[in-house]
């Protein structure tokens, strides 16, 4: 294929798959098979791949770009972007109707929207692609969030309006990624997200944009800032227009003709609100007609023509039947809340965690007492207080036990901490959490041997190690209830492949304290051997970047005992891999040639190379590629048309290279 067919190929394809990922994730309703979109993307790549000089910014290939930043530019909104006053009850509601009608003397028609509990962002196209998405902010100026943006798949990179546009909506995490993440960042041994807000604004404060890629954020857009071509003239109408334009909107909005549909509204979805896949703190409602919006105009803080009815969060009543303890992996005792069954926020709630014995005494808990149960950001349950005036003097107060519930060891608070601990090492609920763990997505990944399976044989006294793992057998396997031939097999040739895991993995998997998968990737690369690591002293974990002090203290407190030179001498017997395998770090030395250490910024289009190119080189010769120019960055490589990336270099006083002098460099 010459460079000519290549480009109409390009073309071609981006259109198919701009059309299919609309359908797919702005529609829901995809036309094909989600391998066709697959394999369309494949062909794309690969064109893409010989000529790289044809990729543009708008390519579905190129929603997670380059280097992660160095921090966030500030945005100025042209037009405010205002947050809304608040209602709470029927009366408020009410009241803002009538306001609204004085000011007017008009009938008025409303538009009622799900207020998304997400953040406000605004996102601005220009020539019809996508250049710029920001935060609210303080409603004046926000932060430039365009790399992390990019990636969510039902914002379009380009849009058939070549005027420039700027679309305003809301940022969200539904509620099925918001569970996977947490899941995983238990896993992980990473604190979790409260609620799928603080998630999603979260994510869209990530430097890196692989890390907002892999949330799988949303948005819904709801409506326009800047805009030459903004004549329609009511909001319901502006909603339809945003559809059309190619945006994603939330389709449950109501146009309403009175207060009194408007309530009806609001009660319908104070009803129906668990069954939304994300979650919603209100409703907004929105005098429809964009004259009277006009006229209606603003407060200092709020727009006259619009309110955000707030749901009050769910509370509910019920008996605490009993405190149950369990045993983590790294021996924490937790308290657990038994409750009588009973339905918030559209789930039964039947435990929740009472976290330590310290929060217990706080809020006067006691078994038997009737308590009340919200759900903490409407997804975790939690006991918000109990109804002492209701108590009938039989119940009782609760004590933490001084010894282990699973093993009868002493328990210990270790020191700044508010958490009891059993720290017998061989506790059988340690040991079983632990091979949990151990077998975890993040971890070995050894898939079919999931909670109730460890379990199961871990009270056969099949398993009482992680390397008991490696020596299962056929015969003892099938001998187990609810395992048939061919999940036996399945779990052996899973066991089998799982030998081969890159060290990271096996490191994740053994539970080190503070070592998390990411500190464990960390600690792979440099080291590449688990013979290299475990003679791994102090001073050399720390010096590493992301390994600080009590991850440094842990791993060498770890390997320094006879049980875990005894394990891992097992584990290498049992065959299993104990190296890196992933990508080596460049080990280039400091001084062996002009890139090794630096860190450099790549700007303006190159001529004889693409961006990739060069940065491929530049990394095998031992220097870092970074996206933006800062007092950290050693020298800019400027091609042609290079913009304030060249200006920011030359004010800083930064080494600038043009392109001749950078393949000479590379060269030379
Ligand atoms: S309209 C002039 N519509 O609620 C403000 N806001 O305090 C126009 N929100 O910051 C906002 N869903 O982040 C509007 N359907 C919706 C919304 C919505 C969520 C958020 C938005 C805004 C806050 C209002």
């Amino acid at each position: 294929m010459d460079k000519a067919q290549a480009q109409e190929k390009i073309e071609s394809l981006k259109a198919l798959l701009n059309q299919y990922a609309h359908e797919y994730y702005v529609l829901d309703h995809p036309s094909v098979p989600d391998s066709e979109y697959d394999q369309k993307l494949e062909e794309l790549k690969k064109i893409e791949n010989q000529y790289p000089e044809l990729i543009t910014n708008d390519s579905p290939t190129q929603r997670i770009g380059g280097e992660p930043l160095e921090g966030f530019r500030k945005i100025q909104h042209s037009i405010p972007m205002l947050s809304l006053g608040n209602a709470f009850n029927e009366q408020d509601l009410r009241d803002f109707a009538r306001r609204a009608s004085q000011g007017t003397n008009k009938d008025l028609a409303f538009v009622c929207e799900l207020k998304i509990d997400g953040l406000a962002i605004t996102l601005t196209y220009e020539n019809g692609k996508f250049v710029r998405g920001a935060t609210r902010g303080d409603g004046t100026t926000g932060e430039d969030i365009t790399s992390n943006l990019r990636t969510i798949k039902s914002i379009p990179l380009s849009i058939q309006e070549t005027r420039k546009i700027e679309v305003r909506g809301e940022a969200y995490m539904p509620h099925k990624s918001f569970l996977a993440l947490n899941k995983q960042r238990e896993e992980n041994r990473e604190e979790l997200f409260a609620n799928p807000r603080n998630a999603a604004a979260g994510s869209l404060r990530q430097l890196d944009p692989r890390i907002a890629a892999s949330r799988n954020l949303d948005v819904f857009l709801y409506g326009i800032g800047e805009w030459e071509a903004d004549t329609v003239p009511t909001h319901s109408e502006r909603l339809t227009q945003l559809k059309k334009l190619g945006f994603r909107t939330n389709p449950e909005w109501k146009k309403c003709n009175s207060i009194e549909e408007v309530l009806e509204y609001v009660e319908y979805w104070t009803k129906e609100r668990p069954n939304l896949p994300y979650e919603i703190d209100g409703i907004v409602i929105k005098i429809d007609d964009l004259q009277t919006q006009e006229e209606l105009g603003f407060t200092v803080k709020s727009p006259r023509w619009a309110i955000a009815y707030k749901f009050p969060a769910e509370e509910v009543v019920t008996k605490l039947k009993d405190i149950e303890l369990s045993v983590g992996r790294t021996g924490v005792v937790t308290p657990t809340a038994i409750l009588e069954p009973v339905k918030v926020a559209g789930t039964t709630v039947q435990r929740a965690s009472l976290h330590n014995e310290d929060l217990i005494r706080a809020k006067d808990i006691r078994i038997g007492d009737m308590v009340v149960i919200k759900k903490a950001g409407d997804i975790i349950p939690e006991v918000v207080r109990s109804l002492t005036e209701q108590r009938s003097g039989s119940e009782e107060p609760f004590h933490m036990p001084e010894e282990c519930p699973a093993c009868g060891s002493e328990l210990v608070r270790l020191e700044e901490e508010v958490a009891l601990r059993c720290i017998n090492p061989n506790c059988p609920a340690q040991l079983q959490e632990g091979l949990i763990h151990f077998v975890s997505r993040n971890a070995m990944n050894i898939e079919g041997l999931g909670e109730k399976v460890i379990n199961q044989l871990f009270s056969e006294g099949l398993i009482h190690t992680i390397a008991d793992i490696y020596r299962l057998e056929r015969d003892e396997l099938l001998k187990l209830e609810r395992m048939g031939e061919k999940s036996v097999d399945n779990l052996l040739s899973a066991i089998e492949s799982s030998r081969e895991n890159s060290l990271e993995r096996l490191l994740f998997g053994l539970g080190i304290r503070f070592i998390g998968a990411k500190a464990a990737k960390t600690l792979a690369t440099e080291f590449e051997t688990m013979d290299k690591l475990q003679k791994a002293t102090y001073e050399e974990l720390i010096a590493i970047d992301e390994i600080g002090d009590k991850m440094a203290d842990s791993v060498v407190q770890y390997f320094a005992e006879d049980k875990v030179t005894d394990l891992i001498k097992e584990l290498k017997e049992l065959q299993l891999n104990m190296e890196y395998k992933g990508p080596k770090r460049a080990t280039v030395a400091v001084d062996s040639n002009p890139f090794a250490g630096k860190t450099v910024v790549l700007t303006g289009k190159m001529e004889k190379m693409s961006r990739p190119e060069a940065k491929e080189k530049i990394e095998s010769l031992g220097g870092k590629v970074t996206g933006s120019v800062s007092k950290k960055t050693d020298i800019v490589i400027a091609g042609e048309d290079a913009g304030s990336k060249y200006d920011k270099a030359v004010e800083l006083g930064i080494t600038i290279w043009n392109e001749e002098e950078f393949i000479k460099m590379l060269e030379g």
